[in-house]
């Protein structure tokens, strides 16, 4: 039985991905998880370990077993947290932990999440060798992880370490994540409670919106790369914000106008889309989800789990 270590299991990303290593390969599955941003309710019926731990110590080192790989998704995600010392702690101090603990205990595969914050306002589509123009301390963060990944790499040849630059992620279990969760979820509270959805004006923002299903294959994918390498994760195709409500509206069957009102960021990115050509090549990833299905699914699953 392959055994995988999951950092960040009681997220919304690591717990999608924990359940479906468990379910999909017959995996067994170790969480790591400080539950600063997650939920034990995002395991409920997961049958492997749980380590209480944060990535900034070493102290867990002794109670994570061997592994095949690693799948690292443990970080503060608020990207409104302005601690930029947390930040570099957490994101990249930590990272360094999980890598020093993969060599030390002989883990051939890490396979990390970055992310599409490392481009900023860059050009679009976003290609990874564009230089990273990140503009906040959260995109700096995972813009550092990605070149620590990269020069852990070359010092180690035998490891392979697959960064996945993450777009703009919806789906089920992201419930606990307060302000951070996707747009889907706040606009599906509001229009279920009746009330018409807010959003930027005139939402024409674009976003590469990904459905954490596709997320999760393409960390599955990353588990068959032949070498380290950062690809872009995401749909490749950016919806915005209107077609969201739109979407919403058909899966609920209601008719809500968007409200629209002041933005009140003076940073603010309009557009991103993900050129995903390398990911193509290099994971053998294919999207599945457009934004209406995932919606679609989503929303049946929001109707049943959480009201
Ligand atoms: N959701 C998105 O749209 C998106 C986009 C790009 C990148 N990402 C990245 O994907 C990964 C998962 O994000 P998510 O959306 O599931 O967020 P999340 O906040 O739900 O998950 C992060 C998990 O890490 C844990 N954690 C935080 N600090 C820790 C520490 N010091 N030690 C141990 N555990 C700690 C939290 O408790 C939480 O369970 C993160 O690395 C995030 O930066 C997410």
């Amino acid at each position: 039985m392959k055994k995988y270590l999951v950092t960040g299991g009681a997220g919304f990303i690591g717990s999608n991905l924990a359940f479906a290593l468990e379910g999909e390969r017959k995996a067994g599955v170790t969480v790591l998880d400080d539950f600063s941003s997650g939920n034990y309710k995002n395991l409920v019926g997961f049958t492997g370990d749980i380590i209480a731990g944060d990535i900034r110590s070493r102290d867990w080192f002794d109670k994570a077993g061997p592994a095949d790989a690693i799948f690292h998704e443990a970080a503060i995600t608020d990207t409104t947290v302005t601690d930029q010392r947390k930040m570099m702690e957490v994101n990249v101090d930590g990272f360094r932990n999980v890598l020093d603990y993969a060599l030390k205990s002989g883990v051939k595969r890490v396979v990390y999440a970055s992310s599409a914050a490392v481009y900023g306002n860059g050009h679009c589509p976003m290609r990874e060798e564009q230089t990273p123009a990140p503009e906040n301390i959260y995109g700096f963060s995972k813009a550092v992880m990605d070149n620590v990944a990269r020069e852990f790499a070359a010092a180690h040849e035998e490891m392979t370490l697959v960064g996945l630059r993450y777009f703009n992620v919806y789906g089920p279990r992201e419930y606990y994540k307060g302000n951070p969760a996707s747009m889907m979820f706040h606009l599906y509270n509001q229009m279920k409670a009746g009330k018409r959805p807010r959003i930027f004006k005139f939402g024409e923002q674009l976003r590469d919106f990904v459905y954490v299903k596709d997320i999760v294959r393409g960390n599955l994918n990353a588990l068959d790369a032949e070498k380290s390498c950062i690809c872009n994760l995401a749909s490749g195709k950016p919806g915005n914000f209107n077609e969201v409500i739109e979407a919403l509206n058909k899966a609920l069957g209601s008719d809500l106008a968007p409200e629209y009102f002041e933005n009140p960021y003076s940073f603010y990115q309009n557009k991103t889309q993900a050129d995903l050509r390398r990911t193509r090549a290099l994971l053998n990833y294919r999207p599945e989800w457009s934004l209406e299905d995932g919606i679609a699914d989503y929303v049946k699953v929001l109707k049943k789990d959480w009201k």
